[in-house]
């Protein structure tokens, strides 16, 4: 493995031209000093991100995007940082190379090297004597042993015969307890797993973390049983096969999603590579970010069983509040993808796939099952229940489609649905407005607002650090103070400071996010002295302000006649050093 050094990060960094690159993935234009392109980080149509040349960064206006060349990189690609750096490195001529074992430095480094070894286990038992069973199992499932490869399949075995092979390898008892590998009791430890197909679950950067094991002997419930939630396993933050699948999606633009791992692994296998599948059928919010990731259309191709037809109407329900692209595929005369591909073959679900339905037009066959359409009630509440979906779309083809669709199919006055959408909206914006406001609540105070534009200046040049410093000394709140201890740290090891490389550097940093955020939330502008010293300033003043009301908190609180008047001084002391008199 090469082991790369911030100092070679920040080398490469500089080398390479965050305008060259990023539009080698989107055009760019110029207007002045900087560049402008359309944002490929939410849906957008105008050029709202811009590209500054100067400070090698890049910020979206609308959706506040913003990073170095490395973040765009990882967020474009949807790659780690390591990957990240090897490709903009790649594109500038320099060669490295990083070991994909080691990308990502983790505390779980232990943990995952097990998880390997479980897996290398269970893949070695299917080539033995042991595994002649299973191999006729998956053979009979007209798996290939190409397939098995791909997919890692293994088999576990009786008893505690992964316990004894970990144990061998000086794992310790307690962590493969916390691994879901094995299970300690008082008559000794024994196998999560035993004599099944064993399914190994990665992460969405592609390590082992879990399994999904098959009974195949006989048939035994649950038909599968996977890896209870772990400190690696964490059921809602995996997509099966998105690892996998990334590439094909990337190009494809296409993600197919798909219910149960054998519909995965089929497709795979057949060729239709970019496919994930939901374990279990809700979608969480870790799932839509992945999701939304991948900036591809879903395609949701879940079971054929009623079963599947709700996961259908749930799932794509998440999916159209996230304001997601989808459309969804019924497949008929088949349980399921796995099994539609083997009785009907790979163009004919291609075709399915081909001719992908709206979620609108699922809706309305959805809605009208187990109604009576002849009957005045049920008719109604369909009716009702077409158009109270139709709320979140913001489609106003697709509604104006679908209204009088309903008015001519059932002969009902196109006005009368009109103004029943109408009040279903007025409803949901409502709903929305609440929820702003509640949302505003919790926006910052103007507190926080001043901490973070010093932060942000500090980020920017030495000068602003040494303001702060000087003028300020510390901030009192220790959220910022510790984003300010990280700009000091970092000044202190390099002896200046430059945004994009400074932000390669939070990158590995506990505070990330929040860094991130400060970028983000705070507007690009020319960063002059005199500003920075009036939000120090401003910010002194503040601090003065909150002190004196703890003070007179303290004074109302206080009998103590001596202690009352230690109080009193203090109070008029501090008002005396603010500078404007509006007490
Ligand atoms: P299915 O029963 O549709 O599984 O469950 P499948 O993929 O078609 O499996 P085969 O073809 O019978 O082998 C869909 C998904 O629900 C989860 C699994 O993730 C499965 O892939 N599941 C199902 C469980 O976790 N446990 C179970 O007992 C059953
Ligand atoms: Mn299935």
């Amino acid at each position: 493995m090469t082991f790369i050094s911030q100092n070679e990060i920040n080398e490469i960094r500089s080398s390479a031209s965050i305008v060259d690159i990023i539009s080698s993935y989107i055009p760019l234009s110029q207007r002045g000093k900087n560049y402008f392109g359309v944002c490929p980080f939410h849906e957008d149509h105008s050029p709202s991100m811009s590209v500054s040349d100067e400070k090698q960064i890049y910020k979206c206006f609308s959706c506040g995007a913003t990073g170095n060349v490395f973040t765009f990189v990882e967020n474009y690609l949807n790659v780690g940082f390591a990957e990240a750096v090897e490709i903009v490195a790649q594109k500038i001529g320099i060669s490295i190379h990083i070991d994909t074992s080691h990308k990502k430095e983790s505390k779980f480094q232990k943990e995952y090297e097990t998880m390997d070894l479980a897996l290398k286990f269970y893949q070695n038992n299917l080539n033995t004597y042991r595994g002649e069973k299973a191999l006729a199992y998956l053979k009979e499932r007209n798996l290939t042993l190409d397939t098995v490869e791909d997919f890692s399949i293994g088999l576990s075995l009786d008893k505690d015969m992964l316990y004894t092979f970990l144990s061998k390898k000086g794992c310790e008892d307690k962590m493969l307890q916390d691994l879901g590998l094995i299970q300690l009791s008082d008559t000794g430890a024994y196998d999560v797993f035993q004599n099944r197909i064993m399914f190994p679950i990665h992460d969405l950067e592609g390590r082992v973390v879990g399994f999904t094991a098959r009974c195949y002997l006989t048939d035994v419930t649950p038909k599968y049983l996977n890896t209870r939630e772990t400190y690696l396993f964490k059921k809602g933050n995996i997509l099966f096969n998105y690892h996998r699948a990334k590439e094909a999606i990337r190009f494809s633009k296409e993600v197919i999603v798909v219910e149960g791992n054998m519909d995965a692994i089929r497709l795979y296998s057949v060729g239709i590579k970019n496919v994930v599948a939901l374990m279990g059928t809700n979608l969480t919010k870790d799932q839509i970010e992945a999701l939304k990731k991948l900036r591809a259309k879903i395609i949701l191709m879940l079971d054929n069983d009623s079963a599947g037809e709700t996961a259908t109407y749930m799932v794509g329900s998440t999916l159209e509040e996230n304001h997601l692209p989808f459309e969804v595929v019924r497949l008929s005369d088949a349980k399921d993808p796995d099994s539609y591909i083997i009785e009907f073959g790979v163009d004919a679900i291609l075709e399915n796939i081909k001719n992908a339905i709206s979620f609108t037009d699922f809706k309305l066959k959805y809605l009208k099952k187990d109604k009576n359409l002849n009957d005045a009630n049920d008719l109604t509440e369909y009716i009702k229940a077409v158009i109270d979906s139709l709320k979140n779309t913001e489609d106003a083809i697709l509604k104006e489609v679908t209204l009088q669709k309903l008015s001519s199919d059932y002969n009902i006055s196109y006005a009368v649905l009109k103004e029943q959408l109408g009040s279903s909206e007025e409803k949901q914006k409502k709903q929305v407005i609440k929820e702003e406001k509640i949302e505003k609540n919790k926006k910052k105070s103007s507190y926080d607002k001043i901490c973070e534009e010093i932060l942000f200046y500090m980020m920017h040049s030495p000068g602003f650090i040494k303001l702060y410093q000087t003028q300020l000394g510390i901030f009192p709140t220790k959220e910022h103070r510790l984003i300010a201890n990280e700009i000091l740290y970092y000044y202190e090891m390099n002896k200046t400071i430059c945004l994009a490389d400074f932000i390669t550097y939070a990158q590995g940093t506990e505070l990330k996010s929040q860094i991130m955020a400060i970028l983000e939330n705070v507007n690009e502008k020319v960063l002059m002295e005199e500003d920075m010293l009036e939000l120090l300033e401003r910010l002194k003043k503040k601090i003065k302000k909150q002190e004196i009301e703890r003070l007179k908190k303290e004074l109302s609180q206080e009998f103590d006649e001596a202690k009352k008047t230690i109080l009193a001084e203090k109070i008029l002391e501090i008002k005396g050093s603010v500078a404007d008199e509006n007490y």
